[in-house]
């Protein structure tokens, strides 16, 4: 597991002045270089991608399919509804972990739901960007 994709959906390009009680006040470039740094100091590279546009997402998802060992998502509000994310990411058959920043079970009722929950192997939420790093920490000791 030395190659991880790490995706976010939309709108978390306005990290750092979107609804920061909720997301916290790091901007995307820092939260990603907090990744990238996190991810060498365990010998692994990441290759990173953010769109407010499902089929982009999708996209690089097949596009990078055969570079990546797993996958680490935060998929935005896709989480609730795309059901065409979720068959991406089963489809490219990467391990996969859903991650998110806040925690989604102790807000509005229907960010309880995920359709994306159920194609991969853990979902983790709540802790900001450790979130993510956790997400890293789940791929590393996946066996299949
Ligand atoms: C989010 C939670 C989603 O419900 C929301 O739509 C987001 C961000 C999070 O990281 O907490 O865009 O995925």
């Amino acid at each position: 597991m030395r190659q991880i994709l790490v995706v976010h959906g939309p709108n978390l390009n306005l990290l750092g002045e979107r609804e920061p009680e909720v997301y916290g006040t790091l901007t995307l470039d820092d939260l990603n270089r907090e990744i990238r740094k996190y991810g060498r100091s365990k010998n692994v590279e990441c290759r990173f991608f953010q769109s407010n546009h499902e089929g982009d997402i999708i996209d690089f998802l097949h596009e990078n399919r055969h570079w990546a060992h797993g996958l680490v998502i935060n998929p935005g509000a896709l989480t609730h509804y795309s059901y065409a994310l979720r068959d991406a990411i089963a489809g490219v058959g990467l391990p996969a972990v859903e991650v998110h920043l806040s925690d989604i079970h102790k807000r509005e009722e229907f960010r309880k739901v995920s359709v994306i929950e159920p194609v991969c192997i853990r979902q983790i939420c709540g802790m900001g960007k450790k979130s993510y790093f956790e997400g890293i920490e789940i791929l590393l000791s996946y066996r299949e």
